[in-house]
């Protein structure tokens, strides 16, 4: 038998009014923070991804699916969403659109080959929102905002936004000297990745999954160390506006992120939950400086952040938050008989462009199993239609749950339901 493959997941019928449910509340807070939604390819050139992520990533190195198409060009299924965007934003020129700055949301299966487990897929769902064309420590607020406004409006309440700044490209510099001069002493009892990221980027030895517990990332030296007076200001207005509209966070000096394009406001959002497992990222993003000039765009610059639907859900079984079915069978129709079955198949398309949800059996069953299959449907009203029914048009309509029964003409049949 062929299996799904290791790391991805059916939604099933079940369980999918949980995902459009996040989906809508998602969508419903891009609305309210004037957000609208972008669609990118689910594969792009391989290179776009080299470069933007950086060819010393995790992400990169290791987790990408990438192919020779027929015309022998790499592709790579898209790990994540801000490179497609950036793409997207400079490809249809939006830097020049009048209506500035550029915030769009996406949501879209990513594909990376991890390691599966829990909260970990090779594909999985990320909701994102980009915000592309200003700096402005206001619209950094914004976004962080918006994150919170996402998990907020679930009740989720087990949050702890971690914020850090990595700075701009000249205080990096001056940090990234540190690092090296911090680890290379005794880099030998690093993995062989921190070993060959020492000279190409010593910051992700910081993010290393490996060595997370060596005892000299404990005293590694600070990035907000290293921040010169721009980036520094900066920072403190992020953190001082934060405090007026009310949003808690801790400042994180380790936190680096796994991505090469961050400057300045980087963060992620933990769940604090005890059942969430040992992946405690909810979702991540920060500012991108350099990014859109890196994929031969203008000066300008976003910010933006994404999360997983995945993790969401296992944030809300965390927190013991359930998400009711809103599905409702308004009508089914029970039928005796093969002229009674074909009344109701033209009955039923009737209701439904009179906006009912109505249903019958298709399997031609016995009266009881048809109350039966009724029943495990959740519809709220029956009616039986055999041949006297047929003869006077009228019939009795059934409240499933007190038993209750009216008359009524099937004539009158949609207006008596609603
Ligand atoms: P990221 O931290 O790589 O950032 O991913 C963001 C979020 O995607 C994570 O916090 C997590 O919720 C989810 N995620 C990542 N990998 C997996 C996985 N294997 N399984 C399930 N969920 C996963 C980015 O991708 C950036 N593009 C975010 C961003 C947007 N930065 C600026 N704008």
């Amino acid at each position: 038998m062929i299996q799904i493959p290791r790391g991805t997941q059916d939604i099933l019928p079940k369980d999918s009014y949980k995902w459009q449910f996040i989906e809508d509340t998602l969508i419903d807070v891009c609305e309210k923070y004037n957000y609208q939604e972008i669609r990118t390819p689910i594969f792009e050139s391989t290179d776009l991804f080299v470069r933007a992520v950086g060819d010393t990533t995790d992400i990169v190195n290791k987790e990408m699916y990438t192919f020779k198409d027929k015309g022998d060009r790499s592709m790579t299924l898209r790990p994540e969403g801000t490179a497609p965007v950036v793409r997207s934003y400079i490809e249809n020129k939006m830097y020049g659109d009048p209506n500035q700055p550029i915030k769009v949301f996406y949501n879209q299966p990513m594909f990376r080959y991890e390691r599966q487990q829990k909260g970990r897929y090779r594909q999985f769902v990320q909701f994102g929102v980009e915000a592309i064309g200003v700096e402005d420590p206001l619209i950094d607020v914004e976004i962080l905002s918006m994150l919170m406004a996402f998990y907020e409006s679930f009740g989720l309440k087990d949050l702890e936004l971690h914020i850090n700044s990595i700075g701009d490209f000249d205080s990096r510099k001056e940090y990234q000297k540190a690092l090296q001069e911090h680890f290379r002493p005794s880099i030998d009892e690093f993995c062989s990745d921190c070993q060959s990221r020492i000279d190409s980027n010593p910051m992700r030895i910081l993010d290393c999954k490996k060595d997370k517990n060596h005892p000299l990332m404990a005293t590694a030296p600070k990035i907000t160390d290293y921040l010169n007076e721009e980036s520094l200001s900066y920072y403190e207005k992020v953190k001082s506006q934060l405090d007026k509209i009310g949003i808690k966070y801790v400042e994180d000096p380790n936190l680096v992120r796994g991505l090469d394009y961050y400057t300045h406001t980087a963060f992620e959002l933990m769940s604090t939950s005890d059942g969430f497992g040992s992946i405690t990222t909810l979702a991540g993003g920060g500012r991108y400086n350099g990014l859109v000039e890196m994929l031969d765009g203008p000066k300008e610059t976003g910010i933006g952040f994404a999360l997983s639907i995945e993790r969401l859900l296992l944030a809300l079984e965390a927190e013991g938050i359930e998400i009711k079915n809103p599905h409702t069978l308004d009508l089914y129709v029970v039928t005796i008989g093969e002229e009674a079955r074909d009344y109701a198949s033209v009955l039923l398309s009737r209701l439904r462009k009179n906006k009912l949800t109505v249903d019958m059996d298709y399997k031609a069953r016995g009266v009881g199993a048809q109350f039966r299959d009724a029943d495990r449907k959740g519809a709220t009203y029956t009616i039986v239609l055999g041949e006297n029914e047929l003869e006077t048009g009228q019939v009795k309509l059934k409240h499933m749950a007190t038993g209750e029964e009216v008359e009524t003409s099937i004539e009158n049949l949609g207006e008596a339901i609603k």
